[in-house]
């Protein structure tokens, strides 16, 4: 069949955007501001960019008001750099954090509903691990629109797109990356709307395709965050850094691991369990509540391994609550209309009347495509491979270290965005590359062999079976045993895959098509984050090993994985960069291989 397939046109351009959600639209807004009439080509796999995944993002984005009488930058970074368990590169966290206000500035300017107070001023709430003075108490530092955020970042960067002109190509898939001579020079799109295959020939690409969360069974993740940039990464021979990082969210609303804000905790919502005891004190004796998500999720996880969970008939799943109900009818209705709409509408539970059941969800991926602090995609040896970009989720500068603080993924899409704009621009070369003879070569003999392949096995039974697995041995805590069966297990899923037979067999229209090869992704990445757990005998941050509790020096360094193969993983090192401590600069002994209590 694969013969019968071809290239249906090709599209040139400056720049190709694979993936339309936050970071890659700020990206492209900042080329358009820097070098109006760019020629950008923005792809998104969802029907529309507003339903890109940024859009869901509830609690704010953390920022260092200049005019704080309390706060200062020094503390956001070193939040950060604790934070991440020290594992953050710190050129990125300075990078970051010194631009972090002037962008909050820039989206006011675009047009973002800021929450305000009484005076008039952006209000500001705290998230966990956020302090003043290296620790003492909570800081006010995170600037939000209500608790949909997200949203209010994607009119935001949606308009400024429109504006400068961005060509959108909805529901089409990044099937494969055109490498030539060492350089990137495109891509290969299948638009499943059409069932064509598109050529793009652009002088930047940038892999903006977000996370990875739908390998987990219980997720706060969109359902097309299948790992897909992370996946043609792979493909084309790069690694990807740090997959075993994975954050799980304290509070996903029990059943479905929809995502209940941190914002809760922010706004006072006690974390009880089955004897309503709040039991965070523990755990984090000063930060309580408050505490990083990594340390909150194994408190949570914790309570009910040690039998004092409460059993949901509904899901048959565990679970603590969160009471809200002290909290006043403004915070309810002013300040968490979202997420109260939200346990109504998916439990049916009143937050101001009942404790509402929450449990770790899968949340976000720390790790990713490995950059430089201007978002140039690295090869292993750490050499730039021009033309190639990755920013926001997908990608690893890396800003989270194993630990991302909550607010702090939004601040990193939106300053990395601009300054991957900035570099592209540049950097822009003046002619535009040839594409390689091969061109669709790949995305053909794959594409071919899912159709002709024939089997009595179920397709959507192997992906739950993948995601259930992940969830219950790659989870909140891991051992060498469970991540051993998780890999046979996904050895053995991806053998079955070969064995499924597609019930139709267009190009066009086809989701069963795309559900394939989703599928083949999710068991490449799950296998990756698998085997880098493994290999990580030490538990720091997200990556919580029950066998190896301690955090180890010896693993003081990032992990590098590639695989041309399923199952044939390649690790190697990035060392983590340790500038801020290096730099002899006032407070500097804060960012050695600190202690991390809270
Ligand atoms: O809990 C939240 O609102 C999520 C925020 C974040 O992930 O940064």
């Amino acid at each position: 069949m694969a013969a019968k397939f071809k290239i249906s046109s090709t599209l040139d351009c400056d720049v190709l955007v694979i993936g339309a959600g936050g970071a890659g639209l700020r990206c492209a807004a900042e080329i358009l501001e820097r070098k109006p009439g760019t020629r950008i080509v923005a792809v998104t796999k969802v029907p529309h960019c507003q339903k890109s995944h940024t859009s869901t993002a509830q609690g704010g984005l953390a920022a260092v008001d200049p005019k704080d009488p309390v706060d200062k930058p020094i503390y956001h970074m070193f939040d950060t750099w604790k934070g991440s368990d020290c594992m953050a590169d710190q050129n990125v966290i300075k990078k970051i954090v010194d631009s972090a206000w002037e962008q909050i500035v820039w989206l006011e300017n675009k047009g973002m509903h800021f929450s305000r107070n009484e005076e008039g001023r952006l209000s500001k709430r705290t998230f966990g691990g956020h302090t003043v003075r290296f620790g003492e108490s909570s800081a006010y530092r995170a600037v939000f629109e209500a608790d949909r955020t997200g949203k209010g970042i994607m009119d935001s960067v949606w308009g400024e797109t429109l504006r400068g002109g961005v060509s959108f190509v909805n529901q089409s898939i990044a099937t494969e990356l055109l490498l030539k001579d060492g350089r990137c020079v495109g891509a290969v799109l299948f638009r499943e709307c059409k069932g064509e295959f598109v050529a793009v020939c652009a002088k930047a690409t940038v892999f903006a395709t977000g996370g990875d969360g739908q390998i987990f069974r219980v997720t706060t993740n969109c359902r097309q965050n299948t790992g897909d940039g992370l996946s043609n990464v792979l493909d084309a021979g790069l690694p990807v850094m740090d997959l075993e990082a994975v954050q799980f969210h304290p509070t996903g609303i029990v059943g479905p691991g929809i995502l209940a804000s941190e914002t809760l905790r922010s706004v006072g919502g006690i974390l009880r369990n089955r004897d309503l005891e709040p039991f965070m004190e523990k755990y984090a004796p000063k930060m309580k509540e408050l505490a990083p998500r990594d340390l909150v999720a194994r408190a949570i996880e914790t309570e009910i391994q040690e039998g004092r969970g409460i059993m949901n008939p509904d899901h048959n799943i565990e679970h603590v609550w969160i009471d809200l109900r002290h909290l006043s009818d403004y915070i309810h209705e002013v300040q968490i209309p979202e997420v109260t709409s939200f346990f109504k509408k998916f439990v049916n539970i009143d937050p101001k009347l009942d404790l509402c059941p929450v449990r770790p969800s899968n949340h976000y991926q720390m790790g990713g495509i490995p950059t430089t602090e201007f978002g140039e995609v690295q090869s292993t040896s750490g050499e730039i491979i021009r033309g190639l970009y990755a920013v926001g989720e997908c990608a690893a500068a890396s800003f989270h270290g194993f630990n991302r603080l909550g607010t702090n993924s939004i601040l990193e899409l939106i300053t990395m965005g601009r300054f991957v704009g900035q570099r592209i621009v540049e950097s822009l070369a003046d002619q535009l590359p040839e594409l390689p003879a091969a061109t669709g070569k790949k995305t053909f003999n794959l594409f071919s062999a899912y159709l002709d392949q024939t089997g009595k096995e179920n397709l959507e039974e192997i992906r739950e079976e993948s995601r259930a697995l992940m969830t219950e041995k790659v989870g909140v805590f891991r051992t060498e045993v469970g991540l051993s069966e998780a890999i046979e297990t996904l050895k053995a899923l991806k053998e079955r895959a070969a064995n499924t037979t597609l019930a139709c067999k267009s190009l066009k229209m086809n989701p069963e098509l795309v559900l394939r090869w989703e599928l083949d992704n999710l068991l490449s990445i799950s296998l990756v984050t698998a085997v880098c757990a493994l290999n990580r005998q030490e538990s720091r941050g997200g990556h919580a090993r029950r066998d190896f509790p301690e955090r180890k020096d010896e693993f003081n360094y990032h992990t590098l994985a590639t695989m041309t193969e399923f199952a044939e993983v390649d690790l190697g090192k990035r060392a983590v960069d340790m500038s801020i401590f290096e730099s002899n600069c006032e407070n500097y002994e804060r960012f050695g291989i600190i202690e991390r209590t809270y």
